[in-house]
């Protein structure tokens, strides 16, 4: 078994982290409060996290949020509990600062279904066309990118561009189809789509629905369309969580990754949540990308520092105008 620091450090980019046996008895919620203040450090979380996590965090949220929250931030240390885009997104943000990841392997199916060389090939075919990406991209897309949005705020940054101006959306088709929809913008759409998001099965939905009729279908927008279309309501996570709040049904059919489940019990303990069931034989939905972290991953990532994020300074620079437009229409815009 590894248990020196040396030898887990020189395994971290095989295993995406640090390979150190963590002490059973050691509690580990104190020992992460602890190392948050001997470092002034922050945990900022995503909704998809397992719950222990979500509830260490000090501030939980969808991808806007994290990344104001990112920006605004003036702890040493941003410890990121989420998957690796939303990490370099910090990092894009606050170059100054310390950014850690605890595991690097917490990839993205999207973001991975847009690599910037096809990319960049794709775009280069419609010269008069600018590009909003979805911030579920790599640095080197958002390079390519005029304006990153986010599920929250991607209609108003569509409505902020001129009618005139050709637009292509991506890398979520989902996503891009929902806007167009919305929008009534004609735009043209990158073939990328999240493997979570994609799986509902609109059968097994509408089986729940006959037998919980009063249960309003709650849906991230990167499902299907035709999951969509049943959708009672269609939002980000927080979208999804603030609906379910001031709505007055007692039943929901959730369409998205089932760690959003437990803030909406948190936040309505008398509501029922039904988690929408996949296209497989599984019960739930979870992101095996997101679900890599743990709390012992947490916890060895902030004792050690590692693994953090890092990147060229060239690329960030390029990376951060897109994500600061967003940033700037979605204030003006009062979100
Ligand atoms: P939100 O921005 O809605 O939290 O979505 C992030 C994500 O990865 C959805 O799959
Ligand atoms: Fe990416 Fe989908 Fe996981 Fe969100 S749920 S992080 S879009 S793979």
């Amino acid at each position: 078994m590894i248990i020196d620091f040396a030898t887990a450090k020189k395994n971290l980019q095989h295993n995406g982290f640090l390979d150190i046996p963590v002490d059973p008895s050691l509690d580990l919620f104190a020992a992460i409060e602890d190392l948050k203040k001997r470092k002034n450090a922050i945990i900022l979380a995503h909704y998809y996290q397992e719950p222990d996590i979500q509830d260490i965090a000090d501030y939980i949220g969808d991808s806007l949020g994290l990344a104001q929250a990112a920006a605004k931030t003036d702890a040493d240390i941003i410890v990121f509990a989420g998957v690796h885009f939303m990490a370099e997104t910090a990092k894009i943000l606050s170059p100054q600062k310390k950014v850690l990841l605890p595991d690097l392997k917490a990839g993205c199916s999207l973001a991975d279904s847009a690599p910037p060389e096809l990319f960049k090939k794709f775009r280069d075919k419609y010269p008069d066309h600018i590009v909003i990406s979805y911030v579920n991209c790599s640095a080197g897309m958002k390079a390519l990118s005029d304006i990153i949005c986010t599920s929250s705020n991607a209609e108003k940054i569509i409505e902020s561009v001129p009618k005139d101006q050709p637009i292509i959306f991506a890398p979520d088709r989902n996503l891009g189809a929902y806007l167009v929809k919305k929008t009534g913008r004609d735009m043209v759409l990158w073939n990328g789509a999240c493997m979570v998001h994609e799986i509902f099965s609109l059968e097994k939905i509408m089986k729940l629905k006959v037998r919980h009729p009063k249960a309003k279908i709650v849906a991230h927008p990167e499902c299907e369309p035709a999951v969509l279309e049943v959708a009672d309501y269609i939002g980000s996570t927080t979208g999804i969580l603030k609906f379910t709040q001031k709505d007055d049904a007692q039943e929901y059919i959730v369409v998205t990754e089932t760690g959003i489940l437990h803030q909406m019990q948190k936040d309505n303990p008398n509501k029922t949540f039904i988690p929408a069931p996949p296209n497989n034989a599984c019960a739930c939905n979870d992101c095996p990308h997101m679900k890599l972290n743990t709390l012992e991953k947490l916890y060895l990532c902030m004792e050690y520092e590692e693994p953090e994020i890092t990147m060229d300074e060239n690329l960030r620079k390029a990376a951060l105008k897109p994500i600061e437009r967003m940033l700037e229409i979605s204030a003006a815009a009062g979100l």
